[in-house]
C-alpha cells in the first residue's frame, strides 16, 4: 500500500493516475506542508520497488561513483556512466519523477556545456529533471537550463564533487558561512531551481533556508526542518559497509541478509541439497 493514504487526500505518494509526479506536484507539496522523501536509485529493479511505494523523487546520483562503480569519490563519474543508469531507472518506474545528476566536469565550464549534458539526461535517459552542485557560481548554468524548459535541482552545503577543495567530507555552513549559503540559496531560487538539496549543514541553518525561501528544501544531514529528506538507498537499507555518517539511519540490514543468502546458496550446493527435483526440468 502506498504511504500517506490516511492523512492527506492529495498526498504525493498517492498519485496513481498513470502519470509521473511533476515539478508542479512537488511545489504544491511544499505549499501543503507535506513531508516526503527522495531516494537515490541506479537500476530498474530497485527503482521499481521505490516506485511501488510511491516515492515521489528518485535521484540517479553521482554517488553511483562509489556505490555502483566502486570509486573512492564522485569525481571520476561521467555522463557516460550516468545516462545508462538513468535509462534503467526510467524503464523500471512509472510514478516517480526521475532526476539525473550532472557529474563533475559536465556543467562547470559554461551554460552551453551544462545544457548539452542536461539534454542528454532528458533525451537519451528519459529523466524529467537534472541536479547540479554549487551556488552563485552556477547561476548562469541554471538560468540556461530553466530557459530551455529543464527543471533544475540545486545542491548546497557539502557538495561532494568539491571534496578536494573542501578538504574532506565536513559539515558546511557554520558561523558566517551560513549567510553565504543563504545568499547562494536565494540566488538559485531566483534563477529558477524547483528544489534544493542541503547536505551536511547545521539544522538551524537548514531551517532558516526552508523558512526564508519558497523553494523546496531536501535535507541530507541537515536536520528535521527541511521540506523533504533524501538518503542514498544502500545507506538507508543497510547495504553500505563500514562506518556511516551520523545522519544515516539504516532501516534494514541488507548487507547481512545478502551475505546469509549467498552463504546458504553456496552451502546447499556444496552439500548437494540444491538443486532438487523441484528445481529441475524433465
Ligand atoms: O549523488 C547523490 O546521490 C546525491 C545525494 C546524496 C543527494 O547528491
Amino acid at each position: 500500500m502506498p504511504i500517506g493514504t490516511t492523512h492527506n487526500a492529495r498526498s504525493l505518494y498517492e498519485r496513481r493516475d498513470g502519470q509521473r509526479v511533476s515539478v508542479l506536484d512537488i511545489q504544491q507539496a511544499k505549499r501543503q506542508g507535506e513531508r516526503f522523501v527522495m531516494l537515490t536509485a541506479y537500476d530498474a529493479l530497485v527503482a521499481g520497488v521505490f516506485d511501488r511505494v510511491g516515492v515521489p523523487l528518485l535521484l540517479v546520483g553521482d554517488t553511483s561513483g562509489q556505490v555502483v562503480f566502486g570509486y573512492r569519490d564522485t569525481v571520476p563519474v561521467t555522463m557516460d556512466h550516468l545516462v545508462p543508469l538513468v535509462q534503467a531507472v526510467v524503464r523500471g518506474t512509472s510514478h516517480s519523477l526521475v532526476v539525473g545528476d550532472l557529474p563533475f566536469g559536465a556543467y562547470q565550464e559554461s551554460p552551453e556545456v551544462a545544457l548539452a549534458a542536461s539534454v542528454r539526461h532528458l533525451k537519451q535517459g528519459g529523466a524529467q529533471a537534472v541536479k547540479l552542485e554549487g551556488g552563485r557560481r552556477v547561476v548562469p548554468q541554471v538560468r540556461a537550463l530553466v530557459q530551455a524548459g529543464i527543471p533544475v535541482m540545486g545542491h548546497l552545503g557539502l557538495t561532494p564533487q568539491s571534496v578536494n577543495a573542501l578538504g574532506g567530507y565536513r559539515v558546511q555552513g557554520r558561523g558566517r558561512a551560513g549567510d553565504e549559503l543563504l545568499a547562494d540559496a536565494q540566488a538559485l531560487q531566483d534563477a529558477g531551481v524547483f528544489a534544493l538539496v542541503l547536505e551536511a549543514i547545521p539544522a538551524e541553518l537548514a531551517s532558516r533556508v526552508t523558512e526564508t525561501l519558497e523553494v523546496l528544501t531536501i535535507g541530507i544531514g541537515a536536520g528535521p526542518h527541511c521540506d523533504a529528506q533524501v538518503l542514498v538507498w544502500q545507506d538507508m537499507a543497510g547495504l553500505t559497509p563500514g562506518r556511516l555518517p551520523r545522519y544515516v539511519k539504516r532501516y534494514a540490514d541488507l548487507d547481512r541478509i545478502l551475505e546469509e543468502a549467498a552463504r546458504a546458496f553456496a552451502e546447499e550446493v556444496r552439500s548437494g541439497t540444491f538443486p532438487t527435483d523441484q528445481h529441475s526440468y524433465h
